[in-house]
């Protein structure tokens, strides 16, 4: 299907078709064949049951002395970096298609404002997070947005067109989720955190017509393209460069605070200050959901394994004690009460499925 916003997503040659082609049946194979023949005939020296961080470390090292493990480990760390390289080279040779002047008087939906004061966190600066090449504040020019372009494709790719046509798979069974949980819940604000190239931000939007949507997110780059590209879609969101852990919007601004894919990505003094921030911003009875993938980690060490392998060779650094921390702890601690917590998981309407094709949603309603 041709995107809307095709003109902000790059052009693909011949070639760069063929070897995305090859990269995504590539994954299959090693995900597939190679995982099942050669990784999981190692899997059945694993103990039932692991309770401590050091036990899966413990794994981890006695896997890796087998050779079997690091065939499936090296193939599908190069896998990875193919396919930032093929998209890497797509994007750069049509570099100037993407920049455009933000203030361009087109541009009438919803509205932008950056800040250049605001400090980048150091757990974004200094990784290449999931092996993305510059990370996701990577600038080439003044009004460079092609880490968007290159991010937004990214997920098609990596996730085998499993989010949807617009990326937005998370975003749709949310809102779609919160309105049939909460039926007499209608928010008037809500924030979306860490919005990333806003393409969970737009189904709030679509599901809650009458509110206004906030969408926050550190990079400069990443929030330029969310704007264009939310324009293209005729949609309304208020963009904003700001930091999740400490924004500048008043106390009690707004009724329902979402994220994506946002927290298994930030330190864990970070996710503190966000969930602190979370309390600070919502109003009474408002509403906190972030959601992740789903990676069943409570139902088998095997995918403990598989989601740790992420933190250790996929530039993932917090993703095991993401998956460690109490939520209802954490929540507990900034104020949410504990009968106001909910962890669940909500299925993808996506016909491929991403992972096991569920999202895990860490919710909490306030109540003073
Ligand atoms: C994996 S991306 C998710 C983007 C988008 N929400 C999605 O669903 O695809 C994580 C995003 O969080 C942003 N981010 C990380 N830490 C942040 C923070 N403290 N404040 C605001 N944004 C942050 C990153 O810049 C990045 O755009």
């Amino acid at each position: 299907m041709k995107k809307v916003h095709h003109s902000i997503l790059p052009d693909f040659s011949h070639d760069e078709i063929s070897r995305g082609l090859f990269i995504k049946h590539f994954s299959i194979h090693i995900e597939k064949d190679i995982y099942s023949r050669i990784y999981s005939s190692k899997l059945n020296m694993l103990p039932n049951k692991i309770s401590k961080k050091n036990d899966l470390y413990k794994l981890r090292k006695q896997l890796l002395k087998k050779v079997g493990y690091k065939f499936w480990s090296s193939l599908k760390r190069i896998n990875q970096e193919l396919l930032f390289d093929n998209l890497g080279e797509t994007i750069f040779r049509q570099i100037n298609r993407f920049s455009f002047n933000i203030n361009n008087r087109y541009l009438r939906f919803g509205n932008i404002k950056l800040s250049e004061k605001i400090p980048l966190p150091r757990y974004i600066t200094s990784v290449d997070i999931h092996c993305m090449p510059g990370g996701y504040t990577n600038e080439i020019s003044k009004n460079d947005f092609s880490v968007g372009t290159m991010y937004d494709t990214s997920l098609y790719h990596y996730s085998k067109n499993s989010l949807g046509n617009y990326n937005d798979d998370m975003g749709n069974c949310t809102s779609s989720w919160i309105k049939t949980t909460f039926p007499s819940f209608k928010p008037k604000k809500i924030l979306d955190m860490g919005c990333g190239v806003g393409n969970n931000s737009i189904p709030y939007k679509i599901n809650f017509s009458k509110a206004k949507v906030y969408a926050i997110d550190v990079s400069a780059p990443l929030l330029r393209y969310a704007y264009i590209r939310s324009n293209l879609i005729k949609t309304n969101i208020n963009f904003f460069q700001q930091n999740a852990e400490k924004t500048n919007f008043e106390n009690e601004s707004f009724d329902l605070i979402v994220s994506h894919l946002l927290t298994h990505e930030t330190s864990l003094t970070a996710l503190n200050n966000i969930i602190s921030e979370c309390m600070r911003l919502l109003k009474n009875k408002g509403l906190m959901v972030h959601v992740e993938t789903d990676w069943g980690t409570e139902k088998s060490i095997v995918n403990r394994l598989n989601l740790d392998w992420e933190t250790h060779y996929n530039a993932e650094p917090f993703k095991t004690s993401h998956d460690q921390i109490d939520k209802y702890k954490l929540a507990q601690k900034y104020g949410f009460k504990k009968k106001n917590i909910l962890l669940t998981k909500v299925d993808s309407h996506s016909k491929n499925k991403y992972y096991n094709g569920r999202w895990n949603l860490f919710t909490a309603i306030k109540e003073t």
